[in-house]
């Protein structure tokens, strides 16, 4: 859009840097910050422009946008060219992710190298290749306290080992996600260094104070992330002498991003790892970015506006470069991460959809879908050009962030229920196999969440230690429909390295001084490539588990109709066991899919009658495209085996 006032400073910007970047080709550059700059403009002034100086850092805005753009390499910017014209491109079938510690994987960065093979015969090919900036060791929080964003922690590499990897994938056709942890640093950053010694300028990179009286008037409305090994919002530093504000570890200290020179600063590490080749960035923590006395300081519009900012900046320099929100919140705030008011993503096309991951654990808990059905009922329909990132595990805890009203529509007590939930994954019933390890207990609010491997919270490791086969069939099954639903669901499946061999809990983690009170390291393993070896042994449970997904991956490849474009329909079906959804072709109605996924322990059956049209097509008609055979069908009635699934389609 053309506006007088943001572009007669446009120019005057661009008068002053043209000296020194005359020499440059610029012509993609101008063309993509003249279609973006009344909004980059408008969304800087409305962030920052009451400040005095804003015109002086509207400058140095555009600087380090023509900066990075200068920087960014040949092959980034065709791929940028590439993508511009096949903008949907990531929303295709084809893509499935795996997130990973390069530790706990690989060992190092250069050795991921030689385990992408195994990634690719999976059939994974987008690798989110968790934290591996800089961070002070036993002060790292899992890679998320970063104490220099330009370098890789030296015990996997070096960042030549990162671009050497970046381009290996490249030519691969894999994608590369990596973090950019933009809510806070690590107390031995630089930045909070100079803090310490006294540098007001960069006291104000923080939320710092002399006395109690803001931090306290904070801390009315402020939950706690990390109640049990680190409460409260603020942290006293000696050598300070200021409270500072640290909502989640006591070392890790929160941004002040209603700083501009902050916003400036962490555009520019986002540019620099877009630049280094990062096909996707996951933002980390975006609902903190922005905080307010008298609210709870997550979700607020300011974020909201600042991700914005970032993704019309981002736009001008690596177009090619998507974001992920990392905003576990509550699903009609998580919804609010595309962007809102707008039609096509505006803020990060891909967002980690915890709603769903939260209400599968549910239904495995349950055994029924009443939740599961209640909470995607009540989900919003996103923007086009948008995605999911559909998981079940990742590095973190389970928190049950469903939606009250839902719990209460599916027929149960809030609270109960979600203590239900809790005493379940914990093992504390009798029939429960579980094995999953409480997380942030808060004494006060009762609230708590869970840690464990996605293999020992369905069972596997009950059911291997009592030799019990009929048990451990069962966590197979489990495993399996659950990722049925993440490749089936629309959006990109993210699964979590070791699930594919059921990797089980690793309790070595209490023996560290420095994890022993943080129960995620139980389920963030050290991959035993012995055991992976197995999975070319039949009869073997790595077997089992990989030879089956790597089929259902094949398999999603070939269905067009599991391409995301807002293309699900839900089918509230009677069963309480069932869940059932359709997924259809935008352009061919005669592909559509029919998803039925089966949460019990018994064989369950659907009279496809319930389910519209597929009643009168049933008869001898149907295919299950995951079995590759007929599905069993008795007079119109689908019978789906325990912890089965299938992927009806109509015969050609
Ligand atoms: C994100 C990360 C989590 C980390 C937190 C603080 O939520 O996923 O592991 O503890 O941010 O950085």
């Amino acid at each position: 859009m053309y506006e007088q006032a943001s572009h007669s400073l446009l120019n005057e910007i661009l008068n002053r840097l043209k000296e020194e970047i005359s020499e440059q080709d610029l012509r993609h550059f101008y063309t993509r910050l003249g279609a973006n700059f009344y909004a980059i403009h408008s969304l800087f002034s409305r962030l920052y422009g009451k400040r005095p100086d804003f015109e002086e850092q509207a400058q140095r805005l555009v600087e380090t946008m023509a900066r990075a753009y200068i920087q960014r390499a040949e092959p980034l910017r065709q791929i940028d060219i590439e993508r511009e014209k096949d903008y949907n491109w990531f929303l295709h079938q084809k893509w499935v992710g795996m997130a990973l510690y390069c530790g706990g994987f690989s060992g190092s960065v250069s050795n991921m190298e030689e385990k992408l093979a195994y990634l690719q015969e999976l059939g994974v090919n987008l690798v989110h290749i968790m934290p591996l900036m800089q961070c002070p060791p036993g002060k790292d929080d899992g890679g998320y306290a970063v104490s220099d964003f330009r370098r890789i922690d030296p015990r996997l590499g070096q960042l030549a080992d990162m671009q050497a990897l970046a381009a290996n994938m490249r030519q691969r056709d894999m994608l590369l996600t990596l973090d950019v942890v933009l809510n806070h640093t690590s107390d031995a950053h630089d930045w909070a260094q100079r803090a310490r010694a006294g540098e007001k300028k960069y006291q104000d990179y923080y939320y710092t104070y002399a006395n109690r009286n803001v931090p306290d008037m904070f801390e009315q409305s402020m939950p706690e992330v990390f109640p049990e090994t680190s409460p409260g919002n603020f942290t006293w530093d000696p050598e300070m002498k200021r409270w500072v504000m640290t909502v989640f570890n006591s070392y890790q200290w929160d941004l002040n991003y209603s700083n501009p020179a902050v916003f400036i600063e962490m555009l520019d590490v986002v540019l620099y790892w877009a630049n280094q080749g990062a096909d996707i960035l996951r933002l980390d923590a975006v609902a903190f970015l922005w905080k307010k006395i008298g609210s709870t300081c997550q979700n607020e519009r300011e974020a909201h506006l600042i991700l914005q900012l970032m993704k019309d900046c981002s736009q001008v320099v690596a177009p090619g470069t998507l974001f992920i929100a990392e905003a576990i919140v509550a699903p009609v705030e998580v919804i609010k991460y595309f962007g809102e008011d707008a039609v096509i993503a505006k803020e990060c096309e891909i967002a980690y959809n915890a709603t769903l991951m939260a209400l599968l654990w549910d239904a495995i808990a349950t055994k029924n879908t009443k939740l599961l059905t209640q909470g995607i009922t009540s989900l919003p329909v996103k923007l086009e050009r948008a995605t999911w990132l559909n998981y079940v595990r990742c590095h973190d805890d389970i928190g049950l962030g469903f939606d009250n009203q839902d719990i209460e529509r599916a027929g149960y007590d809030p609270n109960t229920h979600r203590k239900y939930i809790i005493d379940y994954f914990t093992g504390q019933f009798e029939d429960s196999h579980a094995r999953g390890v409480p997380f942030g207990h808060n004494e006060r609010t009762g609230d708590a969440r869970i840690s464990g491997s996605l293999a020992s919270l369905v069972g596997l490791e009950f059911a291997i230690e009592k030799g019990d086969d009929r048990a451990i069939d069962d966590a197979i099954g489990q495993i399996l429909l659950l990722h049925n639903i993440l490749l089936s669901f629309g959006g990109i499946p993210l699964l979590y390295y070791g699930d594919e061999i059921g990797t089980l809990n690793d309790y070595s983690y209490r023996e560290h001084a420095e994890r022993g009170g943080d129960s995620r390291w139980v389920h963030r393993p050290q991959i035993n490539w012995e055991r992976a070896a197995l999975r070319s042994e039949p009869g073997t449970i790595e077997y089992k588990l990989f030879t089956a997904l790597k089929h259902m991956i094949a398999v999603r490849n070939e269905i067009d109709a599991f391409a995301d474009f807002n293309n699900r329909q839900l089918i509230p079906v009677r069963n309480p066991h069932l869940f059932a959804y359709e997924r259809y072709h935008l352009q061919q109605r005669g592909d559509t899919v029919l998803v039925v996924s089966n949460f019990d322990s018994k064989p369950q059956s659907l009279d496809l009658d319930e389910a519209g049209a597929w009643g009168q097509t049933a008869y001898g008609r149907l295919v299950d495209l995951h079995a590759g055979q007929s599905p069993d069908i008795i007079n119109n009635t689908l019978v789906v085996p325990p912890f089965g699934f299938c992927w009806l389609s109509e015969m050609r």
